[in-house]
């Protein structure tokens, strides 16, 4: 029983690991891009009236210039996406807006049908 146990954690740990590789390698981590875009997130569930927050577009431009390599913007996205599903109430025509509003060109959509395997 103990045994099945610890064998257990070490294959969830061990899981982690190889999950977690690939983003601890960039540039940038999922934690960063989320605190980043946290400013962002009640002008998102908004009408995108009004201009988006300033702290809000400095995350974004943080994060741009960050991710510069193909992975680096692929684990971004797929960062974002995530993080963005588990919020409730994101307007996504706001989200797609939102960049441009900063005056920031990104070279991918912020939607969760964005495929982040196709970003280069
Ligand atoms: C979502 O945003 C779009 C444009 O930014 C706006 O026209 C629409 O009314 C918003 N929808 C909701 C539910 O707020």
């Amino acid at each position: 029983m103990a045994s099945s146990m610890s064998l257990k954690l070490t294959c969830v740990v061990v899981f982690c690991m190889v999950v977690g590789a690939p983003l601890a390698q960039g540039a940038i981590s999922c934690g960063q891009i989320t605190s980043a875009l946290a400013p962002c997130i009640a002008y998102l569930k908004g009408n995108g009236a009004g201009s988006a927050p300033p702290a809000c577009c400095n995350g974004i431009r943080s994060l741009n210039s960050a991710a510069k390599t193909t992975p680096d913007r692929q684990a971004a996205c797929s960062c974002i996406k995530s993080a963005a599903t588990g919020i409730s109430g994101i307007n996504y025509s706001t989200a797609a807006g939102l960049p441009g509003k900063c005056g920031i060109n990104i070279p991918y959509k912020i939607s969760p049908s964005t495929d982040c395997k196709s970003i280069k």
